[in-house]
């Protein structure tokens, strides 16, 4: 197959042309070569060379430092015999071609040089062991010693050699087979699923990030309730998210069933990833029902409960966050937000859609609220299309209300008109009770709508409700226009 038409851009020239003068075979290879073919976006180049990789990216970062005046800057790890740098967005990499031995009992590969084929042989799945030559004579053709292409063609995730041996040497490729599978939307070979499922329970050796990358590529997956269901059908799902285990299963009580919350999570999750939600969305929408087992109940006449869930739910996220290492950030605040307000805009649709319960669903979730609305609407899914359809609908006047309500009143971003320091300033009072008091009381007033988000129906509320709390009006700008009191007569001494 020649497959010089696709490599067009011009580094791809550079590299062919180095390579002729120094007289070394190169190969493009692994995932860049798969998307080539897949036709999908890849950011990353990785070349083989059997020979001195190092020496040939020397002379092509020289080469392209002479035609556009910037050299990029070539790091070099020559334990390794690898060496990259950056280009026109691009991540290259070049690696001489390499076999690896193990032996038995040991996780540590010896490294020597290898052909071509022993290094594409070393490699995870038959769908990454796709080289294409990029010497003069060769350009673009494709090498495919382990069946790739076929398994590209049949949609297959397949491992090229026993796979136990694979996943021995590294159990990460048990994850990446399921991401492959959840990002490409391809069948994983059955002999390489039933490898997974023996493997399982090595899972656990993994490092807390390397899981974390994978399921978040996973989760980024456009259906990524495909990846999760192998996750849990492989075994995996236990190990490296108990909690998400625990979801799963209906129970019946007096003729009473619950949803199974795993499978409404999925969907939930499902909806928000063909909304475009970011990662952390998913993230919400994978976490919204998380203490949905811990809450559960049964109570006659209502049936099953959840009461609070949302609440204990949004406190598990640091938690489940630290256990992958994932930063208590402003994206993990932002999950703990959307987990604990997933609700409200489902209750705020089932009733009377008012101005001030609209008002304070905006205040609370501030420049958060469309993706808010986005996960609330990803929630609904029931199987009842009247009940389906109801909401929606509401969903729509919600949405109309946010839009009058925040042209109007710019509660987005709600500050008090009267602040604390104003308070105690006025009154001349130091913090204590009294300031949150009226604090809470102004800002309820600005939500509920009996004021307006302005300084002076706030200044005279607070004058109001300071002579309630029997503050003596004025009292601190008297004190400061007072003289101060000479030291004899000072309280302290
Ligand atoms: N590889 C492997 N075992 C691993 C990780 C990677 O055999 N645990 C191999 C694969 O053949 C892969 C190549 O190393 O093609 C490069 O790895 P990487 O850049 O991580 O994967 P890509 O296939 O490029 O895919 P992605 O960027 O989506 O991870």
């Amino acid at each position: 197959m020649d497959l010089s038409e696709r490599l067009r851009h011009p580094l791809f020239g550079l590299i062919r042309d180095a390579a002729e003068r120094k007289k070394i075979p190169v190969y493009v290879v692994g995932g860049y070569v798969r998307d080539l073919l897949l036709r999908r976006p890849s950011p990353d180049i990785d070349c083989t060379v059997v020979g001195d990789g190092i020496g040939l990216s020397r002379e092509i970062c020289r080469e392209i430092g002479r035609e556009t005046g910037e050299e990029p800057r070539l790091q070099v790890f020559p334990e390794f015999g690898t060496s990259r740098f950056r280009h026109d967005g691009l991540e290259v990499e070049f690696v001489g071609a390499r076999k690896e031995t193990y032996t038995p009992g040991s996780r540590k590969p010896q490294v020597e040089p290898g052909s071509l084929e022993e290094d594409l042989m070393r490699r995870d799945f038959s769908i990454n062991t796709l080289a294409v030559s990029l010497n003069q004579k060769t350009f673009g053709q494709l090498t495919d010693p382990f069946g790739g292409l076929d398994d590209l063609e049949r949609q297959t995730i397949r491992s090229h050699r026993d796979p136990d041996q694979s996943f021995a040497e590294d159990p990460l490729r048990m994850l990446r087979a399921i991401r492959f599978a959840s990002q490409l939307y391809f069948d994983i070979d059955p002999d390489t699923f039933a490898a997974i499922e023996r493997n399982a329970a090595c899972i656990g050796t993994l490092s807390a990030e390397r899981i974390r990358d994978e399921l978040d590529k996973l989760i980024l997956s456009p259906k990524p309730s495909y990846g999760f269901k192998l996750l849990d059908a492989a075994g995996l799902l236990p190990a490296i998210f108990p909690e998400l285990t625990a979801l799963k299963g209906v129970e019946k009580r007096n003729g009473k069933a619950h949803k199974d919350n795993f499978e409404h999570t999925l969907e939930v999750l499902d909806h928000v990833a063909y909304a475009q939600g970011d990662l952390w969305l998913r993230w919400a929408a994978l976490l919204h029902d998380i203490a949905k087992p811990r809450t559960k109940r049964f109570e006659e006449p209502k049936g099953w409960t959840f009461h609070s869930h949302e609440f204990v739910g949004a406190k598990m996220v640091p938690g489940i966050f630290r256990r992958f290492k994932i930063p208590a950030d402003e994206h993990m605040r932002f999950v703990m937000k959307m987990v604990e307000l997933h609700l409200r805009p489902i209750i705020l649709a089932e009733d009377i859609v008012t101005d001030s319960a609209v008002r304070r669903l905006v205040f609370e979730a501030g420049n958060d609220i469309g993706e808010l609305m986005t996960l609330a609407k990803a929630d609904i899914t029931s199987k009842n299309r009247e009940k389906v359809a109801r909401y929606r609908n509401n969903f729509v006047i919600v949405e109309r209300k946010i839009k009058e309500i925040e042209e109007k009143d710019r509660i987005r971003n709600f500050q008090p008109p009267v602040s604390g320091a104003d308070i105690m300033e006025y009154f001349g009072i130091p913090p204590c009770r009294e300031v949150g008091i009226i604090k809470d009381r102004i800002k309820d007033a600005v939500l509920d709508g009996s004021i307006g988000n302005d300084r002076e129906q706030a200044w005279a509320m607070m004058l109001r409700i300071g002579k309630e709390l029997g503050l003596k009006e004025g009292a601190g700008l008297q004190a400061a226009q007072a003289p101060p009191l000479p030291p004899a007569s000072r309280p302290s001494e």
